[in-house]
């Protein structure tokens, strides 16, 4: 497994891939409205070019394909972890999220936090991420309930 920054090229197969994890994964801890608002965000092109540009934003790549996707704002924000529905389990997101923390230190970033999904909120907490706070973020009229998740790289 290989691990990279995304360019603008990977688009559509980010866009597929999240999509695809939404509506697999996700679904069993959220509702069918939920996941209809979540994975239409699948389409926002000038929302992915814009974070591709914007952040540091690294793809998982097995036999040319993507298998998952993470990015970090400059600020310490982990914006995005998803994985392939095919690839769940395999410790993707661990490999992304270690390039992601190391990055990280390299850049002094002490602070990295996530608004995270009912899903992913174990994988974090096997991270060091702890819950700083729960919330519901409304998306179209409907509301998630998610949570703030921290993590404090050790001086
Ligand atoms: C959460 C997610 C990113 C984890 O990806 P993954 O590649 O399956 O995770 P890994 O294989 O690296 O797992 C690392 C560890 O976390 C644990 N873990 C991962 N997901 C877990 C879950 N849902 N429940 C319990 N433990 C979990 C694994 O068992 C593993 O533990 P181990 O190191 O003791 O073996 C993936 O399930 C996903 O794409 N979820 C849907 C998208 C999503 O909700 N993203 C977050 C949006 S905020």
């Amino acid at each position: 497994m290989l691990i990279r920054k995304a360019t603008s090229q990977d688009i559509d197969a980010i866009s597929a891939l999240f999509f695809d994890t939404v509506t697999a994964i996700n679904k069993k801890d959220y509702t069918p409205e939920q996941i209809t608002v979540w994975s239409a965000s699948s389409q926002k092109i000038d929302m992915w070019a814009e974070r591709i540009a914007t952040q540091h934003f690294f793809v998982a790549i097995l036999n040319q394909q993507i298998v998952g996707f993470s990015s970090l704002s400059y600020e310490g924000y982990l914006d995005f972890m998803y994985i392939h529905k095919d690839f769940q389990g395999q410790g993707m997101a661990s490999a992304l999220l270690f390039t992601l923390k190391n990055l990280a230190k390299q850049l002094n970033i002490r602070h990295i936090w996530a608004d995270v999904s009912i899903t992913a909120q174990p994988f974090f907490l096997k991270k060091d991420f702890v819950i700083r706070k729960i919330t519901n973020k409304e998306v179209k009229g409907i509301i998630f309930e998610n949570a703030i998740m921290d993590f404090f790289e050790k001086l």
